[in-house]
Parts: structure tokens; C-alpha cells; sequence
């Protein structure tokens, strides 16, 4: 089992967008029925579309993560540097954001999900990033337990 996590590459596009697809799909299968009211189609399109802007004009604060399973595309993780601003009381200035993070349910359970986390991490230590936030949904057990495994710690409660 050959595991290789690289940088998205301009040829990557069609593959970044499904996979970002496939993790909203993931997210819309498990929110509660009562959210699910308005036309799913609409917001997958934008969500599409938002994703391929992201990807078309993504710069050095931007970071897109593909893992590939015996040469196979499986999954995904994108991070941003942001800088939270001056009346942050829980940490000002320049942050990491773990922004999404997805693998092929079918490659899931083979620590790609964990190589895709410790790849942004060491891309955020060389951007000097002494701290990451990230948001998982209350419901997300399997990606909460990951994160807090590696070291995360629950801050907010929406
Ligand atoms: C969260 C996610 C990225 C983890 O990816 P992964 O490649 O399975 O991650 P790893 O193999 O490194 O570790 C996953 C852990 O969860 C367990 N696990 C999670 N989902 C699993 C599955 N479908 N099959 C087997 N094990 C699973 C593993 O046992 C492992 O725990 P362990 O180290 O104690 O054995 C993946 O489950 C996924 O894409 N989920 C849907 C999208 C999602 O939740 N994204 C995060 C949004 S915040």
C-alpha cells in the first residue's frame, strides 16, 4: 500500500472540485433532516463554484493537499494562513485554518486522513504558524476524535 501526499497541481482541478463535492455530500448526508430544506442542487453549486475560485486563485497563504492510494486520487486537505484580527481575546495575529479535509470512503481507516493533517501541519511550521483552528461539526465523531488525537482541543461551542 503506496500512500504519496502531494501539492495540487493546475491538472488537479476536476479531481480538487469532486472531492470537495463528496465532502459536502458527507456533511448534507449527516446534518439533521429539519437543515435539509432548501434545494440541495443550488448549494452544491456553489459550493462548486466557490471551490473552483479558491483553486483557480490560490497564492502562498492558500494550500491544497492531494493523497493518492496506489496512484489513485483518495482524498484532500486544504489550509489557509489568515490573520485574525486585533479583538481576538483567544489569540491574535497570523493563524493556521485547517479548512477541509476529506478521503474516498472507501480508503478511509489507513492513517491517509492523519498523513494529510501532519503535511499541512509541517507546511504551517514553515510559514512560522504557532497556531491552527479548525471547525468540525458536533456530529462528526470519527473527524473529532481524530483531531483531538493529534493534539486539537475544543474552544468553541456554536
Ligand atoms: C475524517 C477522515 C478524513 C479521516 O480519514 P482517514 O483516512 O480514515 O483517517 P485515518 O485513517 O488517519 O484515521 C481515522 C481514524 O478514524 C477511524 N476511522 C474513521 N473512519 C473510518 C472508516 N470509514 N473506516 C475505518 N476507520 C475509520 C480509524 O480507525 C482511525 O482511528 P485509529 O487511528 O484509532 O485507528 C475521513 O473519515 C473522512 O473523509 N470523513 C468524511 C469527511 C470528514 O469528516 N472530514 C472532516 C471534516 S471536519
Amino acid at each position: 500500500m503506496e500512500v504519496v501526499i502531494r501539492k495540487a497541481e493546475d491538472t488537479d482541478r476536476e479531481t480538487f472540485l469532486y472531492f470537495v463535492q463528496g465532502l459536502s455530500k458527507f456533511n448534507r448526508s449527516n446534518h439533521p433532516e429539519e437543515v435539509t430544506y432548501d434545494d440541495y442542487e443550488t448549494v452544491l453549486n456553489a459550493i462548486t463554484k466557490k471551490a473552483a475560485e479558491t483553486f483557480d486563485e490560490r497564492d502562498h497563504r492558500v494550500h491544497i493537499l492531494l493523497a493518492f492510494l496506489n496512484g489513485q486520487a483518495v482524498g484532500y486537505a486544504l489550509g489557509r494562513v489568515f490573520d485574525q484580527d486585533g479583538t481576538a481575546d483567544n489569540g491574535t495575529g497570523k493563524m493556521g485554518l485547517f479548512d477541509e479535509l476529506f478521503v474516498l470512503n472507501e480508503a478511509r481507516g489507513h492513517g491517509i486522513g492523519k498523513k494529510l493533517i501532519d503535511s499541512l501541519i509541517d507546511w504551517f511550521k514553515n510559514e512560522e504558524i504557532h497556531r491552527i483552528k479548525l471547525h468540525a461539526y458536533s456530529w462528526n465523531n470519527n473527524a473529532k476524535k481524530l483531531y483531538e488525537r493529534l493534539g486539537f482541543k475544543e474552544y468553541a461551542v456554536s
